[in-house]
């Protein structure tokens, strides 16, 4: 038996702040205990980790990423080995990642492509949602099998006509299968028909930079779309996760419907959070590193995502982290911005954007942990694993210094992509030691971590329902 202590550090979990010592048995959490107490005392160790003046969390846990994805004719940068091992370089120890069903083609064929992508190559844990481009009656029976089999959140689009979009009755359909067997509805919230008319004129209109993509992809568009999923669900009877909610008056869709009780959530992502339009507009083609969907909004947008967050009419922060390298990828969009790939990195930046977000005063240190491990977990059935430090749960833990500086940039982050979307952002806090399962993957800024090492995790039904 292996056994590990985690001593001297402040653990901060969603529910509680502790001063205690951890000890971790064959990969689990064993038990915690005050520090200093005449229990711990009595642990002994095949090696201790001294956290003195450190925090001690959960790993993070990211609910929506996107490695190796064919996408907007070229595929995103990162594999799911280069994608988690940056993961764990900034304190996330599970991802949940999108498999895709290519249209016309079964469910099990485009899990099986994921399941091959990522077996053997991931740092830390992993699991998958599965994109539903072609809702069928195939289709429809063969969500009840994924669910039984681990696969339990189905993402749909109502955006992206003619890639990965659906109709209100194909999404109503899903809605009424997930209600049935348990699954959890995520959506894509924008009007993608309305937005192609849009496209459509500003090219017509010689409209063709990057900062056109945010003026097309209209607030008014996601929050439409936002009202329609959220009616949709309530006629089947089943939940739903919004996803990458970005503009003001989505979010008061979502406190509406909470309001009513409904089982309605939502997630945004760091980038509406600390980014906006500005970027979008930056000079030359600059703005292409900023193209994502739902798009960047105007910053006063960011006091709306910051309360939803606070009031939990937002319940988490995941990064849709889906990168293109500037050079060759988003250049394919120079002369026409509905050609720039969209999407944006941001798998390692997540856990310290948040603790800046704390810094910043805009959520407490729990409230961190939350929406950025416990909520996630909880809401894509990965608890009580992962999310938490919880005797009996796996030892996926971060030593985070809450002190040290850091600068985001290109030069020294570990995704694969070539440039930073936070660029120069200074930060405060930073990950020193990763553990996943009691194995170290960061060791004092050090990886040390294996492709390999990171299992596939079949998860439970959506725990965070009342
Ligand atoms: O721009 C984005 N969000 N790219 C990834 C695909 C998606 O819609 O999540
Ligand atoms: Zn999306
Ligand atoms: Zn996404």
């Amino acid at each position: 038996m292996t056994r590990t202590i985690i001593s001297g550090g402040l653990v901060v979990t969603a529910a509680e702040e502790t001063e205690a010592d951890v000890l971790i048995e064959d990969g689990e959490v064993a038990a915690l205990a005050a520090r200093g107490s005449a229990y711990a005392q009595g642990w002994t160790a095949d090696r201790t980790i001294d956290a003195t003046g450190k925090y001690v969390i959960p790993g993070g846990v990211d609910a929506h990423t996107h490695f190796d994805l064919p996408f907007g004719g070229t595929a995103s940068s990162d594999t799911f080995e280069t994608g988690t091992r940056a993961a764990a370089w900034g304190g996330t120890t599970t991802v949940v990642d999108f498999a895709v069903q290519s249209r016309g083609r079964a469910l099990r064929e485009g899990l099986d492509t994921w399941h091959a992508k990522a077996e053997g190559k991931c740092a830390i844990d992993y699991a998958f949602h599965m994109i539903l481009s072609d809702v069928n009656e195939g289709t429809l029976k063969e969500m009840d099998l994924l669910v039984a089999e681990g696969i339990t959140s189905f993402k749909l689009f109502m955006a992206y006509p003619g890639v990965f979009y659906s109709d209100d009755g194909q999404i109503l359909r899903a809605m009424q299968r997930a209600a049935g067997n348990g699954g959890l509805i995520m959506m894509h919230a924008e009007n993608g028909i309305a937005i192609d008319v849009l496209v459509e004129q500003a090219l017509a209109a010689g409209r063709t930079a990057p900062r056109y993509h945010g003026e097309v992809r209209k607030a008014l568009l996601e929050a439409e779309a936002t009202h329609r999923a959220i009616a949709l669900a309530r006629v089947a009877g089943s939940p739903l996760y919004v996803v990458h909610v970005s503009a003001e008056e989505a979010v008061a869709e979502l406190v509406r419907a909470r309001d009513k009780g409904l089982p309605v959530f939502g997630e945004t992502c760091p980038q509406y959070l600390f980014l906006s339009t500005d970027n979008l507009a930056e000079p030359g083609f600059e703005g292409a590193k900023y193209v994502c969907s739902t798009p960047l909004r105007p910053r006063e947008h960011q006091a709306a995502l910051w309360r939803g967050l606070r009031t939990d009419d937002l319940q988490v922060v995941s990064t849709d982290h889906c990168p293109f390298c500037f050079a060759g990828q988003k250049e394919l969009g120079r002369d026409d911005f509905s050609k720039i790939p969209n999407g944006l990195p941001g798998v390692e930046n997540r856990m310290d954007l948040l603790h800046q977000a704390v810094v910043d005063g805009h959520i407490s240190r729990r409230r961190w942990i939350e929406i950025a491990c416990a909520a996630p977990a909880r809401m894509f059935g990965l608890a009580p694993r992962k999310g938490s430090i919880t005797p009996g749960g796996d030892a996926d833990i971060v030593v985070y210094d809450p002190t040290a500086r850091q600068t985001l940039s290109a030069a020294t982050h570990h995704m694969n992509v070539d440039y930073s979307a936070y660029e120069g952002k200074q930060i405060t806090g930073q990950v020193e030691t990763v553990l996943s399962r009691g194995e170290t993957v960061i060791d004092r800024r050090q990886f040390t971590g294996r492709a390999g090492h990171g299992r596939h995790i079949p998860r439970a039904t959506c725990q965070y329902l009342p």
